[in-house]
């Protein structure tokens, strides 16, 4: 099983992006322990963090019958990116949205979101754990299709 971690723009900057609402917690922090998990579990885990629209787009198209599930927080671009919502569908790919913050505790125009009524599930508000969330799930909802 191969899954695919996307992460939007500005998230390179955590750690130092206003830690009180995104934590201390660097990206490679966050996704060491990811690459972990899912290599106990016999999953291959790649990451990629992207402040570029484009990039993230190919990389799903790259992704297209090689990649089983992706997890992605798109970041600001899960409030503008018809883009990016397309082509998460033209790959048909499930996926995974994965919000660090409470995003409905914040600005209306984070309430939006390009992704939700098309993902396979939504996480938010949990902080980093959101990731470690959706990667369990992805790998037990995989697993159990392929039994
Ligand atoms: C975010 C929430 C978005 O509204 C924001 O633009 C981000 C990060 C989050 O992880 O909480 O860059 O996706």
């Amino acid at each position: 099983l191969k899954i695919l971690v996307l992460n939007g723009p500005n998230l390179n900057m955590l750690g130092r992006r206003e830690p009180n609402k995104y934590g201390t917690q660097t990206l490679v922090d966050i996704m060491q322990p990811l690459t972990n998990y899912a290599q106990q579990h016999n999953v291959t885990l790649t990451h990629l963090q992207s402040n570029s629209e484009a990039e993230l787009i190919n990389a799903i198209h790259d992704g297209w019958q090689k990649i089983d599930a992706i997890i992605i927080n798109p970041a600001a671009f899960t409030h503008t990116s018809i883009a990016l919502r397309d082509a998460l569908l033209s790959v048909s790919i499930p996926f995974y949205e994965v919000h660090i913050t409470n995003v409905y505790a914040r600005e209306p125009f984070r309430h939006k979101s390009y992704f939700s009524d098309v993902a396979q599930g939504v996480i938010c508000g949990l902080g980093a754990m959101g990731y470690q969330a959706a990667l369990t799930a992805a790998i037990s909802t995989l697993q159990s299709e392929n039994n």
